[in-house]
């Protein structure tokens, strides 16, 4: 059980990546187990896809947990992550929406990611999650809608502000209770929690291999393995995390 584990926490003012941070603590022995790496800010943040992530000094959630877990045991990680990380924000009513796959929205707007990276290390597999949320506001189009970004502070007065370390801590819990519930009940565990709060479903949507548009249909939610499923003229195609990425048709 992962909740029962000890979270070994690293505090940083600056980093190039928290990612990066905990992949060389662990490849290099100086952590294992459940560890977190909160950061002030970071030099060389990194987005899906390549992309670059960028916060400005105190104004974003820099959060990378590693877990002792290979990628491939949860090909939904990234879903189980958004869902934990919705239902921490929720309780301050900030109408969270997740898009498929790493995506935290908030009026339609980009609010947060996820960033999930596994490897082996001399101690076996370890899988690392990283965590951005928007703080304060940033001034950053979201690369993949053109829409533009949001931030907490669109949804909380300064006063019910939580500390950086204490909304880290409340989403680490709450990432390792969806974790520990879903290796026993796999992605039942989340599927209604990440459909209901799933932003592209029912609207029409365009399947794109690095700009390129594959083929267009409706978005029907996801499947069984996390795969996002597309209602096309030839019938219901599956779409991998990773292989192909999915664009709101406008
Ligand atoms: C995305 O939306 O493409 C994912 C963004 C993930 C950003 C976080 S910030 C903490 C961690 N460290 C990184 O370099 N990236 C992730």
């Amino acid at each position: 059980m992962l909740t029962q584990a000890e979270v070994h926490w690293i505090e940083l003012d600056s980093v190039d990546s928290t990612n990066d941070y905990l992949s060389r603590a662990y490849q290099q022995g100086r952590v294992s187990g459940v560890a977190a790496v909160l950061a002030n800010m970071q030099t060389a943040g990194r987005g899906r896809g390549g992309r670059v992530w960028q916060a400005q000094p105190g104004s974003g959630l820099c959060l990378s947990l590693g877990l002792p877990m290979a990628g491939l045991q949860m090909p939904f990680l990234p879903l189980c992550v958004g869902v934990a990380v919705a239902q921490v924000l929720e309780q301050w009513n900030v109408p969270v929406h997740l898009k498929w796959p790493n995506d935290l929205l908030a009026d339609q707007q980009k609010l947060g990611g996820v960033l999930c990276e596994s490897f082996q290390t001399g101690q076996g597999a370890v899988t690392v999650v990283g965590i951005g949320l928007n703080i304060q506001p940033v001034d950053v189009p979201d690369a993949l809608s053109g829409r533009g970004a949001t931030s907490l502070s669109n949804y909380l007065p300064a006063s019910s502000m939580p500390s950086s370390r204490n909304l880290a801590e409340q989403v680490v819990f709450s990432v390792l209770r969806w974790i520990d519930m879903a290796s026993v009940q796999g992605i039942d565990a989340i599927f209604a929690e990440f459909t209901r709060r799933d932003s592209w479903l029912h609207n029409p949507v365009q399947v794109e291999d690095q700009g390129v548009v594959c083929f267009t249909g409706e978005a029907m939610g996801i499947d069984r393995q996390g795969a996002y499923l597309v209602n096309t003229e030839q019938g219901l195609r599956a779409v991998h995390a990773g292989d192909l990425s999915l664009r709101v048709r406008l």
